[in-house]
């Protein structure tokens, strides 16, 4: 008996050994021959580009990847050049605790750009109400005098935020993913997350003590400048627009866009310059004699229209009025081309120019005037979100931001084109200007109605339904991420990688 037991254990601990030597061997023997073969990836701004780089990473190299671009590498990430330097149109600072970011630009080996100390103001449409000053102790005092303790109120506020947010990292690093924005945003911060998708950032902040005055003067212009919208904007979206207050901010040094072009060379795809217009399900017989299920992508190219079958297909455009017209064949359930919501229009327009003071309603001389960014308040009197004196996306040695007595290059944030008129008003004079129309990123108008998923259908993907959390280059990148592990784990059939309770628990003391 004795001995049988014994020759058990000794057996069992032989095969533990021989499992444990063969285990990666025939794992990636047996997933060489059922890996994808061809993956089509819709758009490439930072989302696509970034899911094309996390699906070679988890696909390996023997897979094709091709991205579908029908406007231009980068998306809303985009340049303008005036005179010899080049600026930012669309979406121009990171977050310092944004990893992935950090990640790619890290691995591309494509610097930050050199930092210009900012100065932010306050313009309630016509006067400024609120001036950063040079020394931090004075903005301290001046805030402390007028606001209390909001301010620090708020900075704990956001860091709590922030604090759960990055469990999403170490989630992803585990190769955990989700199969929707809820279940992504519930393992991240439990119901407290999804409670702030359904309330105003206003009611949020009212609740926990924060002074009317304060949301007025301070917290809108943050919402306004970062998302062109009021503080009844969602709470969760409201908390990644007051992060992107925070300090040590930074872009990419000649352009964010750059991402985008690394990220699609590191991961060795296909950029296929074409407007992707129908995906549609094709069935065909097998080697083995059963079916296998592709998509096909129709597109239009230069040369005419084509098509393609793929595998995986991972759309990275939102499916909005207005922003794709992807129409989906053969789905049961239908997928529809445009989900329910809004985009919201924000014009942004470069002006080179010298500034009117006086539009200002401040007596400052110019030459003394040094701020970089002019925020508004939520008041009849703005016609625009914001003001800022821009730095080109590649900042020289020795370069310091000229005060507002030079001709220099500003960005204005607006709801709605700038008239010749307003134009005057702003500027006494200018020689250029560039106006971008973008759509910018959803209208978020709480309660927020069920997020479209990430999985449209088997093997076709959603990146974009994350921007109804918050549209941000870095939210794209977790959703891209997001993306190609589901990808990879529902492609293996590895259904204890998706959807995970208690993640936050179970991983505790892992790192
Ligand atoms: C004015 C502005 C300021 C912003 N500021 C910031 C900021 O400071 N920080 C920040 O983090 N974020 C900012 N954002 C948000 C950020 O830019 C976006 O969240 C992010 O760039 C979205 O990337 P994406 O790849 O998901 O989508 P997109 O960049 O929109 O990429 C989608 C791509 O798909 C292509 N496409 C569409 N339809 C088709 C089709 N049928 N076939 C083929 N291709 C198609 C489009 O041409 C596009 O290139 C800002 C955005 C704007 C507009
Ligand atoms: C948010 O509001 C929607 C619509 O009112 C509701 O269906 C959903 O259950 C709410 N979610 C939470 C977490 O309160
Ligand atoms: C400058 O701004 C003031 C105040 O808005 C306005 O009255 C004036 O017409 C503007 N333009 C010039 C050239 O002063």
């Amino acid at each position: 008996m004795r001995r049988q037991t014994l020759s058990l254990t000794a057996l069992s601990f032989l095969w533990l050994l021989i499992s444990w030597s063969r285990n990666p061997v025939s794992a990636s023997a047996s997933e060489q021959q059922e890996q994808p073969k061809k993956i089509a990836v819709i758009g490439a701004g930072i989302g696509g580009t970034a899911a094309a780089f996390y699906l070679r990473q988890e696909f390996g190299p023997g897979v094709k990847i091709d991205v579908f671009e029908s406007g231009t590498v980068g998306g809303r990430l985009a340049t303008v050049k005036i005179g010899d330097d080049e600026y930012e149109t669309g979406g121009s600072v990171i977050h310092p605790l944004n990893l992935h970011m950090k990640h790619f630009i890290e691995k591309l080996g494509i610097p930050q750009r050199k930092d210009v100390p900012s100065k932010v103001a306050i313009f309630d449409g016509k006067e400024l109400t609120f001036e950063e000053s040079d020394w931090f102790i004075i903005n301290l005092f001046r805030m402390l005098w007028r606001y209390g303790f909001n301010l620090i109120r708020m900075q704990m506020w956001v860091e709590s935020v922030l604090d759960k947010f990055m469990r999403i990292y170490q989630y992803q690093q585990y190769g955990y993913s989700f199969s929707s924005v809820e279940s992504l945003l519930h393992a991240m911060g439990g119901n407290r997350f999804l409670t702030l998708m359904n309330q105003t950032l206003e009611e949020t902040m009212m609740s926990d003590g924060f002074s009317q005055m304060y949301l007025n003067d301070m917290v809108a212009p943050i919402t306004r400048v970062n998302y062109g919208q009021s503080v009844r904007v969602h709470g969760f979206v409201g908390a990644i627009a007051l992060a992107g207050a925070d300090s040590g901010l930074w872009a990419v040094d000649g352009g964010n866009n750059r991402v985008c072009y690394g990220l699609l060379y590191h991961s060795k795809s296909e950029l296929i310059p074409a407007r992707v217009t129908s995906i549609s399900i094709k069935v065909r017989p097998s080697k083995t004699g059963s079916t296998a299920s592709f998509y096909e992508v129709n597109y239009v190219e230069e040369a005419g229209s084509a098509h393609s079958l793929y595998d995986i297909v991972v759309i990275a455009t939102p499916l909005h009025q207005g922003k794709s017209d992807i129409s989906f064949s053969g789905f049961s359930p239908p997928i529809p081309s445009h989900y329910p919501g809004r985009y919201h229009q924000t014009v942004s327009t470069l002006v080179h120019g010298l500034l009117n003071m006086s539009y200002l309603g401040t007596t400052q001389l110019a030459s003394e005037f040094t701020v970089s960014d002019i925020l508004t308040t939520d008041s009849k009197g703005s016609v625009i979100h914001s003001l800022s004196s821009l730095d080109p996306v590649h900042i020289p040695a020795g370069y310091k931001r000229p005060p507002a007595s030079h001709t220099k290059v500003w960005k204005v944030f607006s709801p709605q084109p700038l008239s010749q008129e307003q134009l005057k008003n702003m500027f006494l004079s200018w020689d250029f200007v560039s106006e971008s129309r973008w759509l910018a990123y959803p209208e978020y108008r709480p309660p927020q109605r069920k997020t479209p998923p990430f999985i449209l259908h088997n093997r076709l993907y959603y990146l974009n339904t994350m921007e109804w959390a918050g549209s941000a280059m870095e939210m794209s990148a977790i959703s891209a991420r997001n993306v190609a592990l589901l990808a990879h784990h529902r492609w293996h059939g590895q259904a204890d990688k998706i959807d995970q309770e208690d993640l936050h628990t179970r991983l505790r003391g892992e790192l």
